[in-house]
């Protein structure tokens, strides 16, 4: 018989997403004429720009003929797309990145999920409570979180930091000592952000203790308001303390195509039996040996939302998600509910009504009114007693949502 990873049993229940849609499917089972809103996963609605399209042909092209057919490409990625990353996510806003920091992905998720197989089995990981799932079950998957407690709801090595309305949704410092922290901001799934000033204490934690920040930026490109970064390289010493991980999912629609990148700069050295260790080093020793690359086809896609007819397409549907956050909030406050978020990010968390628990909320909505939310106790116990709602829905159904949401 073979022996399998006993971590994974520490895992709790099904991941969240799996979990949401198990539930709809029952619901849609039971009432096949329901009409369902969903407003629970952040998977986008708009179509890919016609700018990407038309890269992506002329890339389908090449590959049909001899001439221009590609094989294997670099694992990191195809020199054309490290460029205008580079030049147009750090560049442009004063940050000095080169091309062999940055690692081309499938997806942010897999990266902030992968990235934990650098650091050591005892290492102690940080997260902010609320969170992103990922962070923490790859953590149990690789045996580093600990036992769960049912009573806390809580891996017992884990350091969780609450973010909520009582402290503005920003984290305190660690207090005990930690390794590795994971944050993400604009955050999901609170919508809030950290301005530059409150990402700066981060950095000088990480430099002063020897942690290394895993900072995801996925939701940058809703940045809205001044002296939020869209980096958290724009901060003074980052690069020798954080990795950051983007993705074209959100910021172009790439959640079916699937395109990312996770810079580890060189700069970021820790230490090994008393030696100097490069992380960009060890990553890409791992992404080499696990990795193929993205396929020729999506790299131009993702190329061309650097130019200048992309950047303005998908402004245009950044714009249109973020219209609809804007109705979100405003409707939603309207009609009595407290909510946070929708600013700088596509999400909008909402206070539970009358105390009723997350899961609660969740099942009212979809039996009564039929609109999905992802319950706010699924990304953990600061979650409890509020519901997030993504802005990426069509704007009609967003504003059927709002309607529903409304009915007494
Ligand atoms: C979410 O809804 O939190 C995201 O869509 C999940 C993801 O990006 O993997």
């Amino acid at each position: 018989m073979a022996s399998i990873n006993a971590n994974y049993f520490e895992l709790q229940g099904s991941y969240l997403f799996s979990e949401i849609a198990r539930r709809v499917a029952k619901y849609k089972g039971e009432n096949p004429a329901a009409d369902i809103i969903r407003m629970g996963i952040g998977d986008v609605t708009r179509p890919i720009a016609p700018a990407i399209i038309q890269a992506m042909h002329k890339a389908v092209d090449e590959m049909g003929a001899a001439s221009s057919f590609r094989g294997y490409g670099p694992e990191q990625g195809y020199d054309f797309l490290l460029e205008a990353i580079r030049d147009n996510d750090y560049k442009a806003r004063g940050v000095d990145i080169a091309t062999d920091e940055i690692f081309v992905s499938d997806g942010a998720k897999c990266d902030v999920g992968n990235i934990q197989e650098l650091f050591a089995q005892n290492a102690k990981v940080a997260v902010t409570d609320p969170v992103y799932p990922v962070y923490v079950d790859t953590n149990v998957m690789a045996g580093r979180a600990g036992k769960f407690d049912p009573a806390q709801n809580r891996y017992s090595n884990i350091v969780y930091l609450p973010c909520n309305a009582e402290n503005g949704f920003v984290p305190a410092l660690p207090e005990s000592s930690v390794d590795m922290i994971y944050l993400c901001f604009p955050n999901n799934p609170t919508g809030t952000t950290l301005t530059k000033d409150q990402l700066k204490p981060w950095v000088d934690y990480a430099k002063k203790t020897g942690a290394v920040i895993l900072f995801d930026s996925a939701y940058e490109a809703y940045i809205t308001q001044p002296g939020v970064p869209h980096s958290i390289y724009e901060i003074e010493g980052a690069k020798e303390v954080a990795i950051e991980m983007r993705s074209f999912s959100k910021t172009a629609g790439f959640t079916g195509l699937r395109c990312a990148y996770t810079v580890v700069p060189k700069a970021l050295i820790t230490q090994f039996e008393g030696k100097a260790v490069s992380l960009n080093e060890l990553w890409n020793r791992r992404h080499t040996t696990k990795f193929n690359g993205v396929s020729y086809v999506t790299q131009r896609a993702a190329e061309a939302v650097y130019s200048p007819e992309g950047k303005l397409q998908i402004r245009e549907t950044i714009d249109y998600y973020m219209q609809n956050a804007r109705l979100l909030t405003s409707g939603l406050t309207k009609l009595g509910y407290e909510v946070f978020g929708g600013v700088n990010a596509p999400y909008i968390w909402l206070k539970t009504p009358n105390g009723i628990g997350s899961w609660a909320f969740f099942d009212e909505l979809l039996n009564v009114r039929q609109v999905v939310g992802t319950p706010g106790a699924g990304f953990g116990v600061s979650g409890e007693g509020y519901l997030r709602l993504t802005a990426f829905s069509t704007r009609e159904n967003t504003q059927r949502a709002l309607e529903r949401l409304g009915k007494k």
